[in-house]
């Protein structure tokens, strides 16, 4: 059964036991609205995990932008029922004051990373996951925490963290799960309107033709270019980036080379919604 914990002592004792047990402990870090992204994670985590605790926060140091804080949607009696059915170990929803009861003093600093895709346009953004991310390591200190590759950036500054702070945590990726028409699953797409849910798919669209094209030996410049005047802003999607990288340290990359992985990502506002997608692809 589902064992609920408010606060960080509770959730530490409870933890205690199975750690002395030497269970293998995974864990899902979420900020709620749960769906079958989600659920991946958690199913993953439960195949190979002996314990697995989903904590569910919505972080609002990590949001850059006080109205997507606002509007982020928040069910939590449909969470922990979907958390109960998945056969979840321990949840924990801590208030805001359990984990911030002095503020935030410190910062985080991810130097490159920061200037590119979601780092150079949601400024703080990295500095506040990274900081909630730490605390839920030092909480819990799971074996292996999930996360999914739809935030691949995110995955790759936690990873750096992990390696930085030497926290022995294993990272997890799994692969996006998508609606059957491509779109990325998320919370946000709950506030889209019929019309702007129909357009969404298309920025799926877009990263596999780019990615089609790039692995036919095309130039990134044009096939990027083309992408945005002849797919997005015939449908008034102007993207907040398009870009392709390399995806070992997200830098940003003009033409790939053969062997070696890219990602292409795109950051795009449908309906003052915004989304994000990427894709991987390993190059001839
Ligand atoms: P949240 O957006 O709730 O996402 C929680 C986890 O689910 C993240 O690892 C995210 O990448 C993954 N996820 C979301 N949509 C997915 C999809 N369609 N397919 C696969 N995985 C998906 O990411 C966060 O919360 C926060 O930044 C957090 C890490 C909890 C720190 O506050």
């Amino acid at each position: 059964t589902l064992e609920i914990h408010e606060t960080i002592p509770a959730v530490k004792q409870h933890l205690r036991a199975f750690k002395t047990q030497n269970k293998a402990i995974g864990l899902v870090p979420t900020m709620g609205a749960l769906h079958q992204g989600h659920l991946e994670l958690i199913r993953q985590s439960k195949k190979q995990m002996d314990v697995t605790i989903v904590t569910i926060f919505v972080n609002p140091i990590q949001f850059n932008n006080p109205e997507d804080l606002q509007k982020y949607p928040r069910t939590l009696e449909a969470d922990l029922a979907v958390l109960s059915e998945e056969g979840v170990d321990i949840v924990f929803v801590p208030s805001e004051k359990e984990i911030y009861p002095e503020g935030i003093f410190m910062e985080f600093d991810f130097g490159t990373m920061e200037q590119v895709l979601e780092g150079r346009f949601r400024p703080g953004h990295f500095n506040g996951v990274a900081i909630v991310v730490s605390k839920l390591f030092h909480i819990v200190q799971p074996d292996i925490a999930f996360f999914g590759q739809k935030d691949l950036q995110q995955v790759s500054v936690v990873k750096r963290l992990v390696s930085d702070l030497s926290f022995g945590i294993e990272i997890e990726v799994v692969p996006t799960v998508r609606e059957t028409d491509g779109l990325a699953l998320s919370s946000r797409n709950q506030r889209l309107s019929p019309e702007g849910r129909k357009i969404a798919p298309l920025l799926y669209k877009t990263l596999t033709k780019c990615k089609d094209e790039l692995l036919m030996g095309g130039d990134w410049l044009k096939i990027k270019n083309n992408a945005i005047k002849k797919i997005l802003n015939p449908i008034e999607i102007n993207p907040e980036y398009l870009e392709l990288v390399d995806e070992a340290d997200f830098s940003l990359v003009q033409q790939p080379i053969p062997g070696k992985s890219y990602a292409i990502c795109i950051a795009a506002y449908i309906e003052q919604v915004r989304l994000i997608d990427n894709i991987i692809f390993r190059s001839g």
